[in-house]
Order: structure tokens, then C-alpha cells, then sequence
């Protein structure tokens, strides 16, 4: 996908009423989005595929759903006060704020856009007999900035490590890279901001500062003891959560790819100390299963090992999918040992043990955790989903093929003419299908243009009701990718839909 379709991408969901721009009445709040009447049922369905794949497909996971509000040193404890930060650099003349890393990134793009000129040169230049791989790996000029990108990697992280941060900003410097407001190269010295949200809380006996939590996780890892006691829970076994995090995220990118205010869907799956590893590479792939069984390319993901690992991590890897600005994490999996638990044990001076009945000893569990952002796999679908087809003729529509079973909508009910009896017979076959399908109902305008619209929402069946229906008792029902029509009974309906657009469908091909 190039950048101009993913500008289609962020003017479909805006047109379409999946996703606005937040307060954009008042020109809008930076990297803040809100989601509109169709963008929310999306993101409800990918809870749900999420949710009921963890809850509902595994016996030994449970949910919770934690206060975003938690007592602030659980985030000493957890590291985040300490270590949460994002280095950053200003302009002295633009007043403008960046990230230091992401300026030096920017740069190294150009390295990677003089590559990808040289590719579409040569491969007009040789035509079908062009081998890119080879090219790539032969090629001089593509070696040369190949090695300029290495070298500037090599010392970025040299500076961001060690926390030399006066290294980064010589990098900056060295690289001559200016201010994109002011053009100017007049840098402050590069700084850590600790990416939390914090504000006051009111109690009897003052104010005190509390944060906006940036992780899911912590609200799990205060409950361990809480969950496995009152749910009688034996090693290993899981616990989910999905909510709200928050993170100050200075440089606004890539539409709801970076935001403020985002979603997480994490599950924390407690196991035997020296069992980790096993249930790392079981979530791994299960993970990725989950993320193909939409039927999306798999061309399009690819994992991401870490190489440097968090202090608390003895395994990480990323699921990436391939955007427009290339591979970037969708979701994490971290093998976490007893990091978490162990400090919340230090902070609070009670014990967050398990009791193992079959070894008659007690430990604290060590963690795999599964950490999904769900805005983004809602951009993942989006971009995968959007499709502008040649119909031939001079004809073309816009269809958004998103998975059937996580539509907005499951179905459209159409009568031909909004007279004649055909509204009335369509509100009664509405009136029964709505009770199991999110339904839309439209009589106005050709039905050409209705099929149009639904495409473009990604409904994956519209019913159409005409004066025949009054006689026979059936409708036309119209497949969204196939544009199939065909003559069914009313009574059918609700079968035909089901079997289309169920979740169970999609949940079938995860336990398989
Ligand atoms: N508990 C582990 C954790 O929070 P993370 O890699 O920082 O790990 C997990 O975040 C996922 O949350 C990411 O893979 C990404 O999908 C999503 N995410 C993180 N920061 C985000 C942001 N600013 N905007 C949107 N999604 C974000």
C-alpha cells in the first residue's frame, strides 16, 4: 500500500464516520481521536474476537477490569516513574518539541528513499529479467547508504543506552539536521519526559499526585492474588483485561498509530518458574494465529525478536504488519520472569506467592504477557480492508472488506420504493433480524447507491424487499465481495445470515 492510499485510508474513516479527529470543532486536539457510529461497533467486534478468544476459548483465563486510577506507587514499583521516558530535543527558535530519535529516524529515511529510487530505476532499466534481491544485496550505492543507516543506528543506541544523552544530540548536530518549522539548527540539550499523565487527586488530608495509568498491565498484576484466591485458580492460568492507557506522546504520527489516548488488550498468563519459555513460544504463535485467521495476507506480518531486552524480560518478541510506512508492532509478547510481582511484593510488604500443591512449595509465578494495541489492529483492518475495484466499463466502487463477522454491520435491509407496503414488510423482517444482527435500515435513494454506501462500510449482506416479496414471501440477498444477488425465503434469513457473519465461524478456525 503507498502513502496515497493510506491518506484514502484516514479520509474513508473520517467520511465514514469510523474516526474523528477529537474536539475538531475546535481545530482539533493533537494525536486524540474519537471513534463515530460506525468506528465503534468496529472496534466493539475486534474487542469481542479478542475477548472471547482469551475468556471464552481458554478455561484457565478470567477478566478484569481495573480503576485506569491506581495508588501512584504502584508505578515506582512497576518502574514506569523512573524509567517510562522518551528523550527529546527542542528548537530554541521555533519553540517546537521532538523527539531526538525520531528526528534521527526521519533522517535515515532519506537513506531508505535513495535506495527504493535506485530499485524503481533499475527495474524500469532491465524489466522483467530484474532480480531485486540480488540488486539490493550488489548494488553500490544502496551498500553505501545501507552502511550510512547502520552506523547512524549504532551510535543513536550507543547514546540512548549508556544515557549519554549529549551523544544523541552530537549525533544531531553531526548530522546537520534542522528544525522542519524554523530550519534552523539552534538544539537545546536532549532530555528525558516521562511519557505518564499525572494530576491530583482530593483526599482528606491534602492533594496528592496520581497517574493516568500507560499500561493495562499493572491493574492485573495488583489483582493476581485477589483472582487466584476468589477463583480457586492453579498454575498456569491467565487473566485479561482491556481499557484505556495513556501515554504523553509528544510527536503525533501515522493517525491512531501514536495516540494519547489509546486501547490495550493484555492478558497476563501466570506459570511455573522454568516453565516460561514453553508458554512464551506457545503464545507466540498462537498470537500470530490469531492475528491470520482474518484472513489477512500473511505476507503482511512477520515477527519482530528483540534483540536488547527490557531489565525485567528474558524473551520478547513483536507481531508487526506491514503499513504504508512499513513493518511496525501491532503487539508484544514478553516473557517477564517475576519482575512485576516481585516488586509489588517489595513496594507493599505483602507476599504475592502460589502455593504449589503437587511440589509443596510456594513461588512467585513468572509472567507471559500478550500486549495488543487495539487502535492499531483497527488501523491493520482498516488499511488491509479498503479497496477501490474496477467493476469494468468505466465502473469502480469502493468496498471495504473487512472480516464478515466483525462488520459494523451485519446486514442491510433495503425495500425497492419506500411505498407500496415494502417499509412495512421490511421493518417486520428488521424487527426479527435485529434481535441476533446489528442491522441498518435505508429506503432512500436508488439501490445502486445503497449498495454503494454499504459497500463502503463493509456490510457484508444487503436484503432487498421488492413487490414480489408481498407475493412470495422472499427477498434478494447481495454478498459484498462477490456482488452475488439471489432470491431467498424471509424465513431463511436469519440461517443464511448466521452462517455469514458469526463470530463462531472465525472463533472455529482458533481451535482447530
Ligand atoms: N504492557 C506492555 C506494554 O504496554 P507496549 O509495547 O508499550 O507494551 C503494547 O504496548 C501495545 O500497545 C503496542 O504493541 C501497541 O499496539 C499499543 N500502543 C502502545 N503505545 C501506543 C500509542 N501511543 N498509541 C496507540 N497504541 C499504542
Amino acid at each position: 500500500m503507498s502513502e496515497e492510499q493510506f491518506k484514502n485510508v484516514i479520509s474513508h474513516a473520517k467520511e465514514y464516520g469510523f474516526v474523528f479527529q477529537s474536539s475538531e470543532i475546535y481545530d482539533g486536539l493533537s494525536a486524540v481521536y474519537d471513534y463515530g457510529q460506525n468506528g465503534v461497533e468496529l472496534k466493539k467486534n475486534i474487542r469481542e474476537y479478542w475477548w472471547k478468544s482469551m475468556v471464552q476459548l481458554h478455561d484457565n483465563i478470567v477478566g478484569v477490569d481495573a480503576a485506569i486510577f491506581m495508588d501512584p506507587k504502584v508505578w515506582k514499583a512497576s518502574g514506569h516513574v523512573d524509567g517510562f521516558s522518551d528523550p527529546m530535543i527542542d528548537n530554541k527558535d521555533s519553540k517546537k518539541r521532538y523527539r531526538a530519535d525520531v528526528l534521527i529516524e526521519d533522517y535515515q529515511e532519506k537513506y531508505r528513499v535513495k535506495n527504493q529510487k535506485e530499485i524503481t530505476k533499475a527495474k524500469k532499466r532491465f524489466g522483467d529479467s530484474f532480480d531485486e534481491a540480488q540488486f539490493v544485496a550488489t548494488n553500490p550505492n544502496i551498500a553505501r547508504n545501507n552502511a550510512k543507516i547502520a552506523e547512524i543506528d549504532q551510535r543513536l543506541s550507543d547514546g540512548l543506552e549508556s544515557g549519554e544523552l549529549h551523544k544523541v544530540k552530537e549525533l544531531i548536530e553531526d548530522l546537520g539536521i534542522a528544525c522542519p518549522v524554523s530550519g534552523s539548527k539552534n538544539w537545546t540539550d536532549v532530555r528525558q519526559f516521562n511519557l505518564m499523565y499525572s494530576t491530583q487527586m482530593s483526599a482528606t488530608d491534602g492533594e496528592s499526585q496520581i497517574y493516568l495509568r500507560p499500561e493495562t498491565a499493572q491493574g492485573i498484576f495488583v489483582n493476581y492474588l485477589n483472582i487466584q484466591k476468589t477463583g480457586r485458580m492453579k498454575l498456569p492460568f491467565g487473566i485479561a483485561q482491556t481499557g484505556k492507557a495513556f501515554r504523553n506522546e509528544i510527536v503525533a504520527r501515522q493517525f491512531i498509530m501514536r495516540m494519547k489516548e489509546f486501547e490495550q488488550m493484555e492478558m497476563q498468563f501466570f506459570v511455573q518458574p522454568g516453565t516460561e519459555m514453553k508458554w512464551y513460544d506457545y503464545w507466540k504463535a498462537h498470537r500470530l494465529k490469531w492475528h491470520q485467521n482474518l484472513g489477512i495476507d500473511s505476507e503482511k506480518y512477520r515477527y519482530h525478536d528483540h534483540v536488547k531486552l527490557a531489565h525485567y524480560a528474558n524473551a520478547a518478541v513483536d507481531i508487526e504488519y506491514d503499513f504504508p510506512f512499513g513493518f511496525k508492532e501491532v503487539e508484544g509478547i514478553h516473557s517477564r520472569t517475576d519482575f512485576d510481582l516481585k516488586q509489588h511484593e517489595a513496594f507493599t510488604g505483602k507476599k504475592l506467592r502460589y502455593f504449589d500443591n503437587e511440589s509443596n512449595e510456594s513461588y512467585v509465578p513468572y509472567v507471559v504477557e500478550t500486549s495488543i494495541g487495539l487502535d492499531r489492529m483497527f488501523l491493520v483492518l482498516m488499511s488491509n480492508a479498503l479497496q477501490n475495484e474496477d467493476l469494468g466499463e468505466g465502473k469502480s466502487r469502493t468496498v471495504l472488506r473487512l472480516p464478515a463477522a466483525l462488520a459494523p454491520y451485519q446486514c442491510a435491509i433495503l425495500p425497492v420504493v419506500k411505498k407500496d407496503g415494502l417499509p412495512e414488510l421490511s421493518q417486520k423482517i428488521m424487527n426479527t433480524l435485529k434481535l441476533d444482527f446489528n442491522c441498518y435500515y435505508e429506503e432512500k435513494d436508488s439501490i445502486g447507491k445503497r449498495y454503494r454506501r454499504q459497500d463502503a462500510i463493509g456490510t457484508p449482506i444487503c436484503i432487498t424487499v421488492d413487490h414480489e416479496s408481498l407475493e412470495d414471501g422472499a427477498v434478494t440477498i447481495r454478498f459484498r465481495d462477490s456482488m452475488e444477488q439471489k432470491r431467498v425465503a424471509i424465513d431463511e434469513l436469519e440461517g443464511i445470515i448466521s452462517k455469514e457473519v458469526s463470530i463462531k465461524a472465525l472463533l472455529q478456525g482458533l481451535v482447530n
